[in-house]
């Protein structure tokens, strides 16, 4: 009988130690190491075959060849492509990492369905008929999307073998285990070794893989750290479970900018692109509404136009009360002194409310100006004029600063239909003949006087 080797591992970073211990020397946890068997065996996981091999390289005509440096397998979903810095890289592991329902299995699962390449998605967490009531609301027909409801890593390669897809999605990560391990699904060491054995694969066949991954309750991905490090790109899927719009980023890429970002709404036929993100982040209300300020900020490479709303009251009680929803609320603390001091505004004994709509969060600091105009208009119950944006950060001083790529948020606001813009006098503006009046401003009072 085969000497069964064990190990420990903590939970928390992967580490693996000689023996137990209460607190893990590498990351400082307590009480997260665990014994794990990892049994020596001869491996047979993905082995490689001519058949496979065959398909990484295959003879093309010179003019045939794109310019392109690599090729990039099209996921006919420009928002995905974005993301990835333009298309899946034959043999890269893309890991996607977000919390429970926000909607990772219906992404994954709708470019799978759209693919006009044979694809294989692979679900360890749903039945078949599940899956298929799910395909159902989305995309009814498709005849190269296979659904393999399987768990055990031996498995899939056979099925894989059979079948030669040209995109396998693994969902999840977690729910993956190999026998020549013997602790349970999930645990560090079988996510390292699965993972392992997918890289094996998607490197020998030239076919990417996309897994899907749990998080931690903090936000990061479940399992050890040393899984990003092994995948070539890392995704994040976020937003709020209670509102339509999601964000999907990327953390790591080795074929792109990190600085992409797309943008997606949630409805009851899967998720849709969302192309032109400032239309739908505005509301039209031909009224016009005291509180409501749109600012132009950027999110990772791209310019969006969102509006920020902000109700100003007397307090009732002793201290005044101030929340802030998808802004930091010591940012509006210190937005608020500055108001006081250099505004004259007396603010004590007012409770401020600030919300940005459509249920985003946003740390740009171009957008203070938007943040103060919309508490400024509550609090005199006046309007803005309508057409009116912002971009420039505000300084604890009360002078108005320059922000980054101020010509793109001038131009998606001019494309937007707006009429003026305020930007910090500082700002260096190189555009030419815009139909958008640009508003320079260096000190808050000139926005007050401006504005009401
Ligand atoms: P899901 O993809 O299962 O999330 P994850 O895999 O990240 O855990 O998404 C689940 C949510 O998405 C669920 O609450 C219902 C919602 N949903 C829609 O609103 N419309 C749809 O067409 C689908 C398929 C799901
Ligand atoms: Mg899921």
């Amino acid at each position: 009988m085969a000497k069964i080797k064990t190990a420990f591992f903590c939970q928390n970073c992967g580490a693996q130690h000689a023996k137990w211990v209460g607190q893990c020397s590498s990351c400082k946890q307590w009480n997260t190491i665990v014994e794990e068997v990892v049994q020596k065996e001869e491996k047979k996981g993905w082995k490689s075959n001519s058949n496979s091999v065959k398909k990484a390289s295959t003879p093309l005509r010179v003019s045939e060849i794109t310019n392109e440096k690599e090729i990039r397998l099209d996921t006919q979903d420009q928002e995905f492509n974005r993301v990835l810095g333009g298309g899946l890289v034959p043999g890269s592991l893309t890991l996607l990492g977000g919390e429970p329902g926000i909607g990772k299995s219906t992404l994954l699962l709708q470019i799978a369905l759209k693919l006009a390449y044979k694809t294989l998605y692979v679900s360890g967490e749903e039945s078949q008929k599940q899956i298929k009531m799910r395909a159902n609301r989305i995309h009814p027909n498709s005849e190269n999307c296979f659904i393999l409801t399987e768990t055990k890593t031996q498995n899939i390669f056979q099925q894989i073998a059979a079948l030669e897809p040209d995109l396998v999605v693994i969902d999840s990560i977690q729910t993956l285990h190999t026998d020549y391990i013997e602790s349970a699904a999930g645990s560090i060491s079988q996510i390292r070794e699965s993972t392992a054995e997918l890289i094996k694969f998607a490197k020998e066949s030239s076919t990417p893989v996309i897994l899907v991954g749990h998080i931690t309750k903090d936000g990061t991905i479940a399992g050890p750290k040393i899984l990003e490090h092994m995948v070539d790109t890392v995704l994040q899927f976020e937003g709020d479970r209670n509102y339509v719009y999601r964000i999907l980023r990327s953390l790591k890429n080795r074929f792109g900018s990190t600085a992409e970002l797309g943008i997606y709404e949630m409805q009851g036929s899967g998720l849709r692109e969302v192309n032109n993100p400032s239309e739908v982040l505005i509301s039209k209300n031909d009224e016009d509404l005291s509180g409501t300020a749109i600012a132009a900020t950027v999110e990772g490479m791209r310019p969006l136009l969102i509006e920020i709303q902000a109700l100003v009251s007397t307090a009732v009680y002793g201290t005044p009360q101030r929340s802030a929803t998808g802004f930091n609320a010591k940012r509006l603390n210190m937005l608020l002194a500055v108001l006081e001091k250099r505004a004259g505004f007396k603010l004590a004994a007012k409770d401020v409310f600030l919300n940005i709509t459509g249920g985003i969060s946003v740390d740009d600091p171009a957008i203070d100006l938007a943040v103060l105009a919309a508490i400024l208009s509550s609090n005199a119950d006046i309007p803005i004029e309508k057409g009116t944006c912002f971009a420039a950060e505000v300084g604890l001083a009360g002078e108005i600063r320059p922000v980054q790529r101020v010509d793109q948020r001038i131009l998606e606001a001019e494309k937007l239909g707006f009429t003026q813009i305020y930007v910090s006098k500082t700002n260096k503006i190189g555009l030419k003949n815009t139909s958008i009046q640009v508003l320079l401003v260096s000190k808050i009072e000139d926005v007050v006087s401006s504005l009401f």
